[in-house]
């Protein structure tokens, strides 16, 4: 982990401990939950048209590139059959693989008690991996025991 993610990883944590002490700041400090941090491997071509999506769709990111994806998912308790290729935190959770921002958007609104969300290996069909005429694809949510459950069921366009 680099000097710049630590104190990116600190003045986010600094964020959320403010917003919740300080629940009339949310208006001012509604940005904090725009802001991705993205860990994914320096040759993934899709993982980069994920973020690029999310750009789009009115997201910030910060971008980690590093070879070994294990740690990150490891650290934040990513199950084996959730994983994805790249990881990305945002407002206390993961987004893990290529979930589409209208599921970002809802856990951030609605804040479930679980851990993340996952588009597990890589659907085709899903933002990042646009492939024409894909078969449907569930989003999953994990919690911190590594249970799943279907979170959304998306059909590609
Ligand atoms: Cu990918
Ligand atoms: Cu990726």
């Amino acid at each position: 982990m680099t000097r710049h993610t630590l104190r990116t990883a600190a003045l986010t944590l600094f964020t959320a401990v403010a917003l919740a002490a300080a629940p009339h700041a949310q208006a001012t400090k509604a940005g904090a939950d725009k802001h991705l941090r993205v860990y994914k491997s320096p040759t993934c071509g899709c993982c980069a048209k994920w973020v690029q999506y999310m750009q789009a769709n009115g997201f910030t990111a910060t971008v980690t590139d590093q070879t070994d994806m294990a740690p990150i998912k490891t650290q934040n308790g990513v199950p084996a059959r959730a994983q994805s290729c790249h990881t990305t935190l945002i407002g206390g959770y993961v987004i893990e693989g290529h979930v589409p921002v209208e599921d970002v958007r809802r856990l951030l609104k609605e804040k479930p008690a679980v851990a993340g969300l996952a588009a597990p290996g890589m659907p085709a069909g899903s933002p990042g991996m646009d492939v024409p005429n894909s078969p449907s694809y569930d989003v999953v949510s994990f919690d911190k025991s590594g249970k799943t459950a279907v979170f959304a069921t998306h059909t590609p366009k």
